[in-house]
């Protein structure tokens, strides 16, 4: 609460306090440490209708690793990978550790440890399976800066956890058996506030010190958030996937200091202090109060500016809309926003939200897109059943 107090809404579910009903969500992690005190050793199960790590709360660190795939690797290779790769995540995520684990200590406390697998246009033509037009790179925008390293890509896999010790260790073991199908092509860290610096369920900051991600469709919305995330059974292999756009956004941090707190309020038409919108007086309004974009001020200018980073990014089109997941990063003296979001179709989704913020986005003066990959997120898998089956079938 208080004014600091930036008390979410629409986040996908926080983590349940232990005792709860909900808790049973979170399972001690099979390592045998889950009685310990500290959150290291719960796990989140991974098998489901849809991959972990998408509506799972988010955790405080998040690794994307790209790879590409070995020229002589086939269909049949590719089965084999996906083999491998649903046992390093079952193993990796229930605290077992995947087979022939030389470090499984580190892998005892996975800290709520989610490897979420997505493919790229070029795997998918290796299996045969019939490609959506949305797999491929996207259109150019007239601000990008791409080519820094950071764009594309045959295979992702995405893993979060509140600790960073059990990630490393399930990138070195993904790495490994991953080796014989595929070299590393880029690798993105990216972290939100440390698990318990704020109330779970808390809207992030990001590293602008902007209240990020108030507005974004939620699980709880029941089918309306199904259909603008989850493919569908038209989708094919895909029914049960999603659509995962990548971006990686720098901050020019040393100008936006030059920047005052109103201006800096306007650019994105929301305030620093608790993230509720401009358009309400401060003293009665929250985060949770709607953004209304007609309202003015006494000499008529509207109080969320015209080119207002919300204002641009609002989608009047409810159909259009896309489940964002962002991360801060800083490093190698940069800093910015890994923004990431999931749909059913980027073309129809992503692009125009883009194409409008590209156009004009006071924003725009202080980020710049730098890295820009599309991968179609797995369906969910289950005991017994193999991540990636359904390329297959
Ligand atoms: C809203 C920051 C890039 C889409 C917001 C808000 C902030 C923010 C502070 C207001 C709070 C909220 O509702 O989350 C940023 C920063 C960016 C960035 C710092 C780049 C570094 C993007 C991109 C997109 C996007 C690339 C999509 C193409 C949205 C949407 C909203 C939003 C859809 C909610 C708009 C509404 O109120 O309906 N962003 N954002 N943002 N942003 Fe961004």
């Amino acid at each position: 609460g208080g004014a600091l107090g930036t008390r979410v809404l629409r986040e996908a579910a926080a983590p349940p306090p232990p005792g709860t009903a909900a808790a049973a969500e979170t399972v001690p992690a099979a390592g045998g440490s889950g009685s310990l005190a500290g959150f290291g050793g719960e796990s989140l199960p991974c098998h489901g209708a849809h991959q972990a790590g998408i509506v799972t709360a988010p955790a405080a660190h998040v690794v994307h690793s790209a790879f590409a795939l070995r020229a002589a690797t086939d269909a049949a290779a590719l089965r084999r990978m996906f083999r491998v790769l649903t046992d390093d995540v079952e193993g990796l995520t229930s605290g077992n550790g995947p087979l022939a684990d030389p470090e499984v200590e580190l892998a005892a406390r996975p800290a709520r440890l989610t490897v979420t697998v997505g493919v790229g246009p070029e795997l998918v033509s290796r299996t045969g399976a019939a490609r959506p037009a949305w797999l491929a790179p996207l259109p150019a925008f007239e601000r990008d800066h791409l080519g820094s390293g950071f764009d594309g890509g045959d295979l992702l896999v995405t893993l979060q956890a509140d600790d960073p010790l059990p990630i490393a260790h399930a990138m070195r073991m993904i790495g490994r058996d991953l080796a014989g199908f595929a070299e590393p092509l880029w690798t993105q860290r990216g972290f939100r506030q440390a698990r318990g610096a704020e109330a779970d369920g808390t809207t992030m900051r990001n590293l602008m010190g902007q209240v990020d991600g108030t507005v974004n469709p939620s699980p709880a919305d029941g089918e309306d958030f199904d259909d603008l995330v989850w493919l569908g059974p038209e989708a094919g292999w895909l029914a049960g996937g999603s659509a995962f756009v990548l971006r990686r956004i720098r901050m020019e941090l040393a100008t936006w200091d030059a920047v005052d707190r109103p201006g800096r309020e306007q650019t994105i038409g929301r305030r620093l202090s608790d993230g509720s919108p401009l358009s309400a007086p401060s003293e009665t309004a929250t985060e949770s109060t709607p953004a209304d974009f007609s309202a003015t001020d006494e000499r008529g200018l509207s109080r969320i500016p015209m080119a207002a980073h919300i204002r641009r990014a609002h989608s009047t089109d409810p159909a259009e809309r896309v489940f964002r997941r962002a991360a801060n990063y800083d490093e190698g003296g940069e800093s910015g926003l890994l923004f990431g979001c999931y749909q059913r179709d980027p073309l129809r989704q992503f692009v125009p939200i883009q194409r409008r913020l590209d156009e004009a986005d006071l924003l725009n003066e202080w980020v710049t897109h730098v890295g820009s990959a599309v991968f179609a997120i797995l369906p969910g898998f289950e005991r017994g059943t193999l991540l990636g089956d359904p390329l297959f079938e």
